[in-house]
């Protein structure tokens, strides 16, 4: 598919810049992995990618999430540019939106920049585009046991829980707690400036403006 009007997709919050990233950025963000996302003995993730001391696949993945783009089933991994500078990744995923108004998300900061409020400002942008931009009813969430940072974003932003589950990223089962949050709960805690979205609906799979 042609994806050349994502590119022109920003979400701007006071301090972020969310965009699809260039060839370069994907370089410079999997730098930023490399600089450490988590602890080493707590996965948080449900692949654990960053098991790959090189992160060998980090661009191959992100090739293939557009590669793979469908208007049925859609990743969206945007670039987090804080002030201009990569620190991390913030996605927003759907299956068959315009039949189930629902997206989920899922991020990451490198960890130099984790604490300062910025996984709730990334998580923001992804809200607005989801429920103003797109008209979404519903956003998921999810965590295992222990990532304290994601579900407390999670429940700043008004989510709830509504059960959970187990995921095995290193073979050991862990608790995962899925969260998610209707549009009538949602309260923008900062303002979100969303440009170039009108040419990339089809891609998404509403009409165009
Ligand atoms: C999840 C993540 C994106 C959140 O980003 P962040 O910028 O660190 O989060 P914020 O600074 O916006 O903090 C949100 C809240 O969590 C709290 N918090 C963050 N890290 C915390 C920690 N390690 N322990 C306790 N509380 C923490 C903050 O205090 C804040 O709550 P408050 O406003 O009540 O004080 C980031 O921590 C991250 O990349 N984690 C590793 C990858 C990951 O877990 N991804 C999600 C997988 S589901």
């Amino acid at each position: 598919m042609d994806l050349a009007p994502l590119f022109g997709l920003r979400l701007r919050t006071p301090r972020l810049e969310l965009r699809l990233p260039r060839s370069e950025e994907l370089d410079a963000l999997r730098e930023v992995a490399l600089g450490g996302i988590h602890p080493p003995e707590f996965m948080p993730f449900t692949i654990a990618w960053t098991d790959d001391p090189e992160l060998a696949e980090f661009r191959a993945y992100h090739e293939m999430r557009r590669r793979d783009w469908r208007v049925e089933e859609w990743h969206l991994e945007l670039g987090v540019f804080l002030e201009g500078e990569p620190v991390g990744i913030q996605a927003v995923e759907s299956r068959d939106f315009p039949a189930t108004l629902t997206v989920g998300t899922g991020s990451w900061l490198g960890r130099r920049f984790q604490r300062r409020g910025v996984g709730t400002e990334m998580r923001t942008a992804a809200l607005e585009l989801a429920f103003r931009g797109l008209g979404a009813e519903l956003a998921r969430s999810g965590a295992v046991d222990g990532n304290v940072a994601s579900l407390r974003v999670s429940e700043k932003l008004g989510y709830r829980e509504i059960g959970g589950g187990t995921v095995a990223p290193r073979g050991v089962e862990l608790h995962h707690t899925d969260v998610a949050l209707r549009r009538e709960d949602w309260r923008p805690p900062v303002a979100v400036v969303i440009e170039g979205l009108g040419a990339c609906l089809p891609l998404f799979g509403l009409p165009s403006e």
